[in-house]
């Protein structure tokens, strides 16, 4: 069998990494260029941008009217840490783990905070434990998208909409790609450096009033450190959710966080944005299914991530070769499409199965996917070849 010929055509753009993520098609340092920059965050030019980006998150995510939106310090995993730290404890916990983000708010719950009344629901990559077992009448902690598996929630249905406890929802890799039900959550979490591609350090946290309500009747028994307080004397600190951010932000990351939630709005807003990433996942679906030697890491379709698509290597070769030498053909086809500018970052994460992972939110150009498939298929009949295991066998 003859190998694929090289490709001729690479992506205009070759970057699918997971985070940070491709920048909005057509992005050029231009766009910072009516940055606030060498200004006070606390002036009125520094506020009213810090206000722009707050209006137009609650906008294009239709946050409910009565929830709060806040920009924090240490990107999606500071607006995850302050929430779990400032909330958690009056009542047992829930935690859900499938991949390694969730696991580290798991060992975080049971190893930092040591809460005595802690249920954890876990799953090997590529499946989600059972959500159904899952009680409400406790804060439940979880990650709706896992980055590092491709496993997503597949919808809130599991979620009751009039629930006892506190919903906690690392949605980092959801939100701006995929409709959350508002109503069934009460904190959820993201940064500016995923699906709208901006840069990261900071996070976003949005709390509903049952968040809040807990805030400003909870004082948990552990210390908090400035950076995590959302509450001054047991009252909710309402500057925090206008602009007023704990702690001096960067005004170069604002104006970019500005100019991709202008482009979301541009493409349509959610559904735009939304749209945009089931196309581009349907034509990764597409080729995974025309391609004998990968498959999806999540097992069931439903919970297949659009964004973040982690792809195992089901190739009998491949399959029969120890996890170092599984894991060294995945870093030789990612090194090897980096130097040809093919592709960038699309090895699976460092502690997920040797695969591969292609984001595929809504920066992401489908010209750009369409052109890395055969690069793929190259790369690694390549590969498998030069190993003296010949063609792939078609299916
Ligand atoms: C699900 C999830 N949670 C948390 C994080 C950490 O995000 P950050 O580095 O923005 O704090 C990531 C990053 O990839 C993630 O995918």
């Amino acid at each position: 069998m003859a190998l694929p010929p090289k490709p001729k055509k690479r992506p205009e753009n070759p970057c699918f990494s997971s985070g940070p993520c491709a920048k909005r098609p057509g992005w050029s340092l231009q766009a910072l260029s009516a940055a606030c920059l060498g200004r006070s965050h606390r002036s009125k030019a520094g506020r009213a941008k810090l206000a722009e980006v707050l209006d137009r998150s609650r906008a294009i995510l239709r946050l409910p009217a009565d929830w709060r939106i806040g920009i924090v310090p240490g990107s999606d995993t500071g607006a995850v840490e302050m929430a779990l730290w400032s909330l958690l404890g009056p009542r047992g916990v829930d935690v859900l783990a499938w991949e390694a983000f969730g696991k580290g708010w798991l060992a975080d719950v049971m190893q930092q905070l040591r809460l005595a009344d802690l249920r954890k629901f876990e799953a090997p990559y590529g499946q989600l434990p059972d959500l159904a077992a899952v009680d409400f009448g406790r804060d439940v902690v979880f990650t709706w998208n896992g980055t590092t598996s491709g496993v997503r929630v597949p919808d809130g249905a599991w979620i009751p909409a009039a629930h006892d406890g506190l919903v906690i929802c690392d949605a980092t890799s959801a939100v701006f790609a995929m409709d959350l039900p508002w109503d069934r959550l009460d904190v959820v979490s993201w940064s500016w450096q995923k699906a709208l591609g901006g840069e990261a350090a900071h996070g976003m946290l949005a709390l509903s009033p049952r968040a809040v309500r807990r805030i400003e009747t909870y004082q948990p028994p552990w210390p908090l450190p400035k950076l995590f307080q959302l509450a001054a004397k047991g009252r909710l600190n309402e500057g925090l959710f206008r602009g007023d951010t704990i702690n001096t932000p960067s005004l170069l990351a604002v104006e970019d966080a500005i100019d991709s939630l202008r482009w979301a709005e541009s493409v349509g807003g959610l559904d735009g944005l939304v749209a945009r990433t089931q196309a581009n996942f349907a034509a990764l679906a597409a080729w995974v299914e025309r391609t004998p030697w990968v498959e999806f890491l999540a097992q069931v379709p439903a919970t297949r991530s659009p964004t973040s698509v982690c792809l195992r290597i089901v190739d009998p070769w491949f399959l029969g070769l120890d996890a170092g030498r599984q894991a060294s053909v995945v870093a030789r086809i990612a090194e090897g499409l980096e130097k040809e500018g093919a592709a960038f970052d699309i090895a699976s994460y460092r502690d997920a199965p040797p695969g591969l992972r292609i984001w595929a939110g809504a920066t992401v150009e489908p010209g750009n996917l369409a052109a890395l498939f055969p690069w793929l298929d190259w790369a690694y009949a390549a590969l498998r070849a030069e190993s003296g295991a010949g063609a792939v066998a078609q299916s």
